[in-house]
């Protein structure tokens, strides 16, 4: 070997070696000659959406869709020819008539090429046992084996909270936040996990435009674009026919979810709280009304998944999550009480890079609290890949961040809950996760619920 060759695979394995201890790689990779990324998402009892990215010049594609016990029960979507994708190569099944309960496969299909496999679990037409994965805030295309863990814990779904990467973009631009899609999805470990796993995401500020992103962020317009684009979502609710916050609510079982956006409609922190400042906006609040007044008659348990903390009680003064919007903290402290669902409801959060679990101690903001009076529990579950940092409190059950004193070394953790349904009652554990998957010491909560409301129990 000569020379400029030894060196060039020194540099190689140079490269690798970092990549390796980084936890990075896969940048543009994809996993077929044709398909960049594909996940799935918006899952209901009949439904999935799947969206795929083609490599250019591909330009269509059909999806190949079997239950995995059944092989040879495959149907095409469409059923007729190609979906075409759209100029920037997404590409959108949108699959009806599954039938409930069923674990499905699916593969897509170009002339040329299949790619690798996916797979879902569509929702119980009644009560449904399942388990749900809950996390927010990884470096942007991190590999981290944390996403490996959890593919193989067989979530149902990730509700992932947001910070999807942390590409600040602060530029009007579609395309950058595409590029943040395609190093996510195209990262190995990532890939693969939402492959397997159906997403029910909504952003936060890094993920959305830059650190501490408001309503005001100049690329809203892009980043709104490009998420209906490029996510497998829910139904979203125009206001005058325009997107402009991305809340969504799905039921698995006799479990309703609330997803919340907590970032397009933010009127900037600094302003002066009252009756015009708002973290959610005024029809993303009425929206959450709407659905929170719907719950009592129909669902046992209700879990809001809010991004930023709730509880912010230990660090007055820090502006962390819902402290400089107490206003509208309390507003919607006091409709929950209103509408009966204080012992109906969990609060399933992000943002701050810890885990942390209040059983319903000090999660009380309504406006007629009695002293000690408790409210709803609040579990955090973050980061999937990125440095420690505990926000608000005070948590009945502690809040965890490893490495916090050394906050160069990222942390990987994430949560999970377990819903057990028998037609009467549903028993919920939660559980704060360290990357192999094991339970955190101390960090778990139990749930038993039925129409008469929710008891923590030990
Ligand atoms: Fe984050």
């Amino acid at each position: 070997m000569d020379f400029r060759k030894w060196t060039c695979c020194s540099c190689c394995l140079v490269v690798a070696a970092l990549c390796l201890l980084t936890g990075r790689g896969g940048l543009g990779r994809s996993f077929s000659q044709d398909v960049v990324w594909i996940w799935s998402g918006a899952v209901t009892t009949h439904s999935v959406v799947v969206k795929a990215k083609l490599q250019p010049g591909i330009g269509r594609a059909k999806l190949r869709v079997n239950p995995t016990e059944e092989p040879e029960a495959v149907f095409e979507e469409p059923g007729d020819g190609y979906s075409e994708a759209d100029p920037n190569g997404v590409v959108v099944f949108s699959v009806t008539g599954l039938v409930p309960n069923t674990e499905y496969r699916y593969v897509i299909e170009t002339s040329g090429d299949t790619g690798q496999p996916g797979r879902f679990h569509n929702f119980a037409d009644g009560p449904m046992s399942s388990r749900i994965g809950f996390a927010s805030c990884a470096t942007t295309g991190s590999n981290h084996r944390t996403f490996a863990t959890l593919r193989d814990l067989k979530p149902l779904l990730c509700i992932h909270m947001g910070d999807f990467h942390y590409e600040d973009i602060e530029r009007n631009d579609p395309s950058l936040f595409r590029s943040a899609y395609d190093r996510v999805l195209t990262s190995p470990r990532q890939g693969g996990f939402y492959r397997s796993t159906p997403i029910a995401y909504v952003w936060d500020d890094h993920d959305f435009g830059p650190n501490d992103a408001d309503g005001t962020s100049p690329s809203k317009r892009a980043a709104l674009r490009s998420y209906q684009q490029c996510v497998p979502h829910y139904p979203l609710s125009p206001v005058d026919g325009e997107v402009r916050t991305i809340q969504q609510a799905f039921t698995v079982g006799r479990v309703r979810f609330l997803l919340t956006d907590s970032r397009a409609e933010r009127v900037s922190e600094g302003k002066p709280d009252g009756p015009q400042k708002t973290m959610l906006g005024k029809q993303q609040l009425e929206w959450l009304r709407r659905e929170l007044r719907a719950v009592r008659e129909r669902y046992p348990l209700v879990v809001w998944v809010n991004g930023v903390p709730w509880i912010t009680k230990s660090q007055p003064g820090s502006g962390h999550g819902w402290e400089p919007y107490n206003y509208e903290r309390t507003v919607i402290a006091d409709m929950i009480k209103e509408f009966g669902l204080v012992d109906r409801l969990l609060m399933l959060s992000g943002d701050g890079h810890m885990v942390a679990i209040d059983d319903g101690t000090n999660s009380n903001y309504a406006s007629d609290r009695a002293p000690h009076e408790r409210a709803f529990p609040v579990i955090h579950a973050a980061p999937l890949d990125r440095y420690p940092r505990i926000k608000g409190g005070p948590y009945s059950h502690g809040a965890f961040a490893p490495g916090r004193w050394l906050p160069f070394l990222k942390a990987k953790q994430f949560g999970l809950m377990d819903i057990e349904e028998d037609g009467r009652r549903i028993r919920v554990e939660l559980s704060c996760r360290d990357s192999e998957g094991n339970i955190l010491k101390g960090l778990v909560l139990r749930m038993e619920c039925d129409l008469d409301g929710c008891r923590v129990i030990e």
